[in-house]
């Protein structure tokens, strides 16, 4: 019998990975628990879809600390006093920095629309049209102190169509970006991966 372990997830917005994860928490395909959701942005949808669920739902804003290692003081607080085992980065548009990583080098992750190292950073849907490139997709990664840059767990990849545009091709991405974050989630909460330098490996 696995044991469950404790997600905390951060957002700042709609919060669809997020309805994903909890979904498939809610289903059991995943041995863990989401314990807290935490956002910058106090606008952010996700925290709704969080109270929804009987969540607990915080925001902590970024604007309302002096600099980036006070305010990620703030969540590592909430973090331990929720006893998070692993952070889920999902649609969270801050970059981390040392604090966190301190902390949770190894135990976070991150979704990015694209088939990493190709178009890290924002806009990577369109960053891929505008390249031209035929297939793209999406990646889940370990967080390092780069951007996009971490260990990658899993990824899926999506081929571009003719006709698409940042809003079609986004659409669909999405829809392989909810599938693949459990999955990666599941692997790490049945203790299944190990870190070996760039690379991710199954135990
Ligand atoms: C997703 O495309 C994710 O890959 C990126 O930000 C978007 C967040 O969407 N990091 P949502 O808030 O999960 O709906």
């Amino acid at each position: 019998m696995n044991k469950m372990i404790n997600i905390g997830v951060l957002i700042s917005g709609r919060g669809s990975n997020l309805q994903a994860i909890i979904d498939a928490v809610e289903k059991g395909t995943i041995p863990a628990k989401v314990v807290v959701v935490i956002s910058n942005d106090p606008s952010a949808g996700g925290l709704e879809r969080a109270k929804k669920h009987n969540i607990p739902a915080v925001v902590i804003d970024n604007r309302n600390f002096k600099d980036k290692n006070t305010y990620e003081l703030e969540i590592v607080k909430v973090l331990q006093q929720h006893k998070v085992e692993l952070v889920c980065l999902a649609g969270y548009m801050r970059i981390v920095g040392p604090i966190l990583l301190e902390h949770y080098e190894g135990k976070m992750i991150n979704i990015h629309p694209s088939l990493l190292p190709s178009f890290p950073g924002l806009h990577a849907q369109k960053q891929a049209l505008d390249h031209g490139v035929l297939i793209t997709g999406a990646t889940v990664h370990f967080v390092d102190s780069g951007c996009d840059t971490g260990p990658i767990i899993v990824q899926s990849a999506v081929p571009i169509k003719e006709k698409d545009d940042e809003e079609t091709l986004s659409a669909r991405i999405l829809e392989q970006e909810h599938i693949i974050y459990p999955q990666a989630i599941k692997l790490i909460a049945e203790d299944k991966l190990k870190i070996e330098g760039r690379k991710v490996k199954l135990k």
